[in-house]
């Protein structure tokens, strides 16, 4: 009893939190605040709630991609289908998320720092790539940038497989310090739908300023668990009450 009150309690005190105001990152073409935005030709993951504008998911919503506004995705070959997708996925998240903003690089504004991602996360999405073919180990400074703002390989193109040694190593270097593999298989997201749920255990845990450490225990562990799947159930409920 005493748990579904403590709960309870959890789950209030997030709604709360996930009701204030948010922003977006800052430069690299974001909206100042995340509004909803209809026509996303990829990306719908953010359709409610969107930092990025339309015409950046044009692009991003062929197969192969052939480049993102200067970025040329295709300097080693058109990637994979399966691989391209986790590609896209992350691209989504930092153009499109409405909660990139919480992550936001403390130097560098239009930069995130150490999302936390599932382990599992990067290691499908390793698997999906491994075969592909890269030249930049760290995409953020890696490439040869010319003047119109083009990006070029300056090492050869070798296969995914060769360039990281596993998922875990791949998610923490292809961007930088971005990415960052997280120790829970609760508390990280996965760029899919229950993101919204995991973001917001996360936020309540930060903003409860007299637990913040930095590992998580047993205890977090099941408290994750227990709260996604109820704030799962409250949405769902909430669903079915308004007929969406
Ligand atoms: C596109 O690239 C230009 C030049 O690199 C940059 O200034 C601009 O912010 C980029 N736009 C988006 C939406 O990323
Ligand atoms: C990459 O995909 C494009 C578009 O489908 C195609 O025209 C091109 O031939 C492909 N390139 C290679 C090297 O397969
Ligand atoms: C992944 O590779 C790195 C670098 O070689 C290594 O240090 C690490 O132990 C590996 N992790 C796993 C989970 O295999
Ligand atoms: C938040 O802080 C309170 C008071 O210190 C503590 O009892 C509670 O377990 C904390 N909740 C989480 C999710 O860490």
């Amino acid at each position: 009893m005493l748990r579904f009150w403590m709960l309870l309690f959890f789950v209030s005190l997030t709604v709360s939190i996930s009701e204030k105001k948010q922003k977006c990152l800052g430069g690299g073409g974001h909206k100042d605040i995340p509004t909803q935005e209809n026509n996303l030709k990829e990306c719908t993951l953010y359709t409610k709630s969107s930092c990025c504008h339309a015409d950046i998911t044009e692009e991003l919503a062929h197969s192969p991609v052939i480049k993102v506004n200067t970025t040329y995705w295709n300097r080693c070959g058109n990637h994979s289908k399966l691989c391209e997708d986790y590609l896209k996925k992350i691209e989504c998240f930092y153009r499109c998320s409405p909660h990139a903003a919480f992550w936001a690089h403390h130097q560098y504004e239009a930069a995130i720092d150490s999302v936390p991602v599932c382990k599992t996360f990067c290691d499908n999405w390793y698997d999906a790539c491994k075969n592909d073919f890269i030249c930049v180990k760290n995409a953020l400074t890696d490439w040869e940038i010319d003047e119109r703002g083009e990006n070029h390989c300056k090492n050869e193109c070798i296969s995914y497989r060769k360039m990281y040694a596993n998922g875990t190593e791949m998610c923490e270097t292809m961007w930088g310090v971005s990415l960052k593999v997280s120790d829970s298989n609760c508390l990280c997201l996965q760029m899919n739908e229950m993101d919204d749920n995991v973001i917001k255990i996360i936020k309540e845990r930060s903003s409860n300023s007299s637990t913040t450490t930095s590992t998580t225990t047993k205890d977090d562990e099941e408290l994750c668990h227990l709260q996604r799947d109820k704030i799962k159930q409250m949405e769902m409920t909430r669903e079915e009450a308004t007929g969406i």
